[in-house]
């Protein structure tokens, strides 16, 4: 069977590819940034993962505000970067795992979630920048399971949903029929607010609250309601449910089972509040 080997949490911001771009990475602005990423970098080099589930919110470029679904799971052998043009201007197309897909797509409809499935999926900075920020250095070593949750219009799926569809994914990279090894990455986050009277708000005692409870008490944040959320994190710091998904896939029984490789906050990259968290499950 597959090995899951761990999760990490990353933000995704538009402004960190222009930044990759231009090499900015030792910029006083940028360096607290970039600077959290070499220690999971390194444990990336040593674990060596084959695959890369990604929990993800598309921002517009595979479903409108016209049609949205809540879970969508892409099942394509390539997913084409078609990002909104504030980021790395060529990236190439990044290699699907086909058969992880199928199942990870009959296991959650088997479990009652009804997701859409995607057989042509285009990528934006949500999916291409924490490649990127994982592996910097030529061409993505990993094949990627893209799944996005719904995190852009009303109505959102609940925190408590979001921890079970990850446990679900959890379990069906652990029941997959390969020798290959898996990571599951969530991005987003952590509180940001893009638009609106609160435009800039930021909330750091949660995000690090947050932070402390995927390690202390995983289930921590499904207490509270999509609305207490948004009030928390902002209309788009709500992106932290990516991190709860990605933390209930490395739930083996007691949820006890993972070690911090490392973490890292950082306020403000643009409008948001950045965060890093790397878990391996031991
Ligand atoms: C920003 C943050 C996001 O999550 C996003 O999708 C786009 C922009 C920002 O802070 O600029
Ligand atoms: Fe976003």
């Amino acid at each position: 069977m597959a090995k899951l080997i761990g999760g990490i949490g990353t933000s995704h911001i538009p402004a960190i590819g222009g930044a990759i771009h231009k090499g900015l990475q030792q910029e006083p602005y940028w360096k607290p940034f970039f600077d959290g990423y070499p220690p999971v970098q390194e444990w990336l080099a040593r674990t060596r993962p084959d695959v890369v589930v990604m929990f993800y919110n598309d921002h517009g470029l595979n479903f409108f505000l016209d049609k949205m679904p809540t879970f969508a799971v892409g099942a394509a052998a390539q997913y084409n970067n078609a990002d909104e043009g504030w980021g790395i201007p060529t990236l190439p197309p990044f290699k699907g795992e086909l058969d992880l897909s199928w199942h990870i797509i009959n296991t959650l409809v088997e479990k009652e979630f009804d997701v859409v499935t995607c057989q042509e999926m285009l990528v934006d900075h949500a999916c291409t920048l924490p490649l990127k920020l994982l592996w910097p250095q030529g061409d993505c070593p990993v094949t990627v399971v893209p799944v996005c949750i719904n995190t852009v219009q009303f109505p959102l799926p609940s925190a408590k949903r979001v921890y079970a569809m990850g446990k679900a994914v959890g379990e069906a990279i652990k029941s997959w029929d390969s020798s290959k090894k898996v990571a599951v990455v969530a991005s987003g986050g952590l509180s940001h607010q893009l638009d609106g009277e609160r435009a800039g708000f930021i909330n750091k005692a949660f995000d690090l609250q947050f932070m402390d409870s995927l390690l202390t008490n995983p289930e921590w944040a499904t207490q509270f309601s999509v609305l207490e959320l948004v009030e928390k994190t902002g209309t788009q710091g709500i992106e932290l449910l990516m991190w709860l998904a990605m933390r209930a896939a490395l739930t083996v029984g007691d949820g006890s089972s993972v070690r911090k490789v490392h973490s890292n906050y950082h306020i403000p990259i643009s409008n948001t509040a950045t965060g890093l968290l790397a878990l391996e499950t031991v």
